[in-house]
């Protein structure tokens, strides 16, 4: 089995550091704290996908360091309450909400989305999740909770970069689970579980070609930085991320584990 890689705890303690943000402006064209797969086209699409205006009320689930939720309150101008598990991620998020003077409009939460949420029903008018389903246990609790915050006519988009497309080996299957705990699932069941809660217009769109892109663009642009990141990282991390950023664009790259954006409507 691998061992056990950071890339959370390191990439939002150090969200702030010259060498981090010089890596996301490389791996996806701006910055916006991302620790994910979600390319510059797709943050532009979700505010359409989500049919967001200024009277949304939106969910984030697995926020990170709160820079996307933090663009839609400023682009969109809706209100935001963004959650995730990791302890500097939300400090990190909050602190920027403050600093830009957003704090009236959006905040971040500490807590494991895994578990029931803590909100009323039919409350939201959108809830979306970028590459974090695939670390909860329970999907369809998960998705049931999601549909059970949303309002009638409320949307729903998450992405899942999990998806089995062929033959992997067990190697594999551990260097591209060294981060944490994961979920793997076949074609077909993260639209079985959404029509099972109750979602409706359910539509599944194939990106595994841009999440291989983005795992060459983010290990080239740390392989550049390498003994910066090292100071910062430590070495076994360094190694095992770029170890995890190779594992994921050679079997994005040949189509044996797929990414797909999932969008679905909670019917009137
Ligand atoms: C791939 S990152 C995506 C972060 C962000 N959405 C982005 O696009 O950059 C996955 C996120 O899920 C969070 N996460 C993992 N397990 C979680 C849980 N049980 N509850 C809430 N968040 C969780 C991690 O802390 C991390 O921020």
């Amino acid at each position: 089995m691998s061992e056990k890689v950071d890339l959370y705890d390191s990439a939002y303690a150090n969200y702030a550091s010259e060498v981090y943000r010089q890596v996301r402006i490389e791996t996806y064209g701006e910055d916006l704290g991302q620790t994910s797969w979600v390319t510059t086209e797709e943050s532009n699409e979700i505010p359409k996908m989500l049919n967001l205006s200024g009277d949304s009320f939106v969910l984030e689930i697995g926020c990170g360091s709160g820079g996307y939720a933090l663009f839609l309150a400023e682009t969109a101008g809706c209100r935001i309450v963004g959650v995730d598990i990791n302890a500097p991620g939300v400090h990190n998020a909050n602190q920027l909400a403050l600093a830009r003077g957003l704090a009236s409009q959006v905040r971040f939460e500490q807590c494991d989305a895994s578990k029931s949420l803590h909100f009323d029903d039919n409350i939201f008018n959108a809830v979306f999740s970028n590459d974090v389903l695939c670390h909860l246990p329970g999907r369809p609790a998960v998705l049931g909770e999601i549909f059970r915050v949303l309002k009638p006519a409320g949307r729903v988009l998450f992405s899942d970069a999990l998806v089995i497309g062929g033959l992997i080996s067990h190697e594999e299957i551990a260097t591209r689970s060294s981060i944490g705990f994961y979920v793997y699932s076949p074609p077909g069941e993260n639209e079985r579980i959404m029509g099972q809660v109750g979602f409706r217009e359910i539509r599944a769109t194939d990106t595994t070609e841009n999440a291989a892109h983005v795992a060459k663009r983010w290990h080239d642009a740390r392989e550049k930085r390498k003994a910066d990141l090292i100071a910062a990282e430590g070495e076994a991390s360094f190694d095992g991320l770029q170890r995890f950023l190779s594992c994921v664009h050679a079997m994005c790259g040949e189509g044996r584990l797929r990414r797909y954006l999932y969008s679905a409507t909670k019917p009137l």
